[in-house]
């Protein structure tokens, strides 16, 4: 950590970081009585990416963190704080961006998480941003990471269906070019605190025989009060950063909102008085990754060619909490970075270390594993699969 004057503030790396397995709706209605036409319609998503068992949430999270410091052309060494926002840590403790520090071979960042649910990136990002602006960090490593697989509960449609893994990063750096405007805006709302939960586990309910028994150590969620909650949100904490960087919001070129229902961005849209094509969407193919949907779809967006220097963005997301936040920015990097960054970066280089004496059960839950051990190598478009990732995903066969 540095105490350098305060500087202006660039976003100057990006990556991400897919599982290669794919679950498909055609999956999951053989785990839960459901349709690949209920899904679609109510939430417009088609498939999400499933973690290997020999993957984990510090894993994704350092390939994607990796590759943003490659496109950023830095060295691991040079970034001096790592902030990772996760729901899904591998451990209560350490945390997980101290797993991270260290399979990404940097020996000097300080390391914390944050807590936000869905909003964690953008809290983070938050969070760097003023590390930045006060001097006290020059380059900071911002990474959402989730592995939501493992605490879904497979006997619930209304949950089970909606959440994927991934992992998405970008650098902020300090720069002595002058400020480009930003605004940040972070709101948090406790009457939405049982909204959406995971009630055992913590010290409230610590783990037992008997809250594994009750089910408790997995995601419930009251579907419909989300959605109110997301679809006001959204669009108010959008026009608070929007204003904050003293824009209106037919200034905004590209909005890159959470992706957890398309029928919840289609109503940001509509409030927002906006056309769907400045509206970044994903989500048909990830679902919702929690922390890592804005950074993932950041970096699909940068790479696909949506973004140019000069280009005003928002990030904007709702979540557990319940929780917002929205980051209105102008995008100032060459985006032709980001696949140099992807390519520069072999997920099967890029270890995190095991404690030598112990090891884990099995994490895949039983209902995933099931549809899982029954694979059958498909072709499948995976134009949205960075350089460095397995050629052939496989998906298992109805
Ligand atoms: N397949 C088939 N039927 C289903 C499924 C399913 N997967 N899930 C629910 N249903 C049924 C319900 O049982 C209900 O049946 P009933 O009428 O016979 O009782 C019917 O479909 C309608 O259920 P609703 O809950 O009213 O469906 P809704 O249109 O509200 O969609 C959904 C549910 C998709 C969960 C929606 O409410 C939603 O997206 N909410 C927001 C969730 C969200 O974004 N969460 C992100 C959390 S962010 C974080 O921090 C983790």
């Amino acid at each position: 950590m540095t105490n350098a004057s305060p500087s202006s503030v660039r976003l100057t790396g990006w990556g991400r970081y897919a599982p290669s397995r794919v679950l498909t709706n055609a999956d999951l209605e053989r785990i839960v009585d459901t349709s690949d036409e209920w899904i679609v319609s109510r939430t417009g998503i088609r498939e999400r990416r499933v973690a290997a068992a020999h993957e984990t949430t510090a894993s994704m999270g350092a390939v994607a963190g990796l590759r943003a410091i490659r496109t950023a052309g830095l060295e691991p060494d040079d970034i001096d704080l790592i902030i990772l926002a996760t729901l899904t840590p591998d451990y209560w403790m350490p945390s997980t961006a101290a797993l991270v520090k260290e399979a990404i071979g940097n020996t000097r960042a300080a390391a914390f998480d944050v807590a936000a649910a869905c909003s964690g990136f953008v809290y983070a990002y938050a969070t760097a941003s003023a590390y930045i602006a006060s001097g006290m960090a020059r380059h900071v490593l911002v990474i959402g990471a989730e592995l939501l697989t493992r605490f879904l509960d497979y006997a619930d449609r209304s949950t089970c269906i909606l959440f994927g893994d991934g992992a998405g990063a970008v650098v902020l750096s300090a720069s002595d070019e002058p400020a480009t405007p930003v605004g940040i805006e972070l709101t948090t709302d406790p009457q939405g605190a049982y909204m959406i939960w995971l009630p055992a586990g913590g010290s409230k309910s610590p783990p037992s025989a008997e809250t594994i028994a009750r089910g408790e150590h997995k995601i419930r969620m009251e579907g419909k009060e989300t959605y109110r909650f997301a679809t006001r949100t959204l669009a108010s904490t959008s026009l608070a950063a929007v204003g904050k960087a003293g824009w209106t919001q037919d200034d905004v070129d590209l909005i890159i909102p959470h992706q957890a229902n398309m029928r919840i961005i289609e109503a940001v849209a509509k409030g927002l008085n906006l056309s769907m094509d400045r509206i970044f969407v994903n989500l048909d193919r990830y679902g919702n990754t929690s922390a890592a949907s804005v950074p993932i779809a950041l970096a699909e967006a940068v790479n696909g060619g949506r973004v140019k220097a000069g280009d005003k963005l928002v990030f904007v997301a709702f979540g557990a909490g319940f929780t917002s936040g929205a980051v209105a920015m102008e995008w100032t990097a060459d985006p032709a970075r980001g696949p140099i960054g992807d390519a520069a970066v072999n997920p099967d280089d890029v270890v995190v270390r095991k404690p030598v004496d112990w090891d884990s059960v099995d994490p895949i839950p039983p209902a995933l594993a099931e549809v899982m051990r029954r694979p059958l190598p498909v072709d499948l478009d995976l134009s949205d699969v960075a350089p460095g990732e397995p050629a052939r995903a496989t998906h298992a066969a109805r």
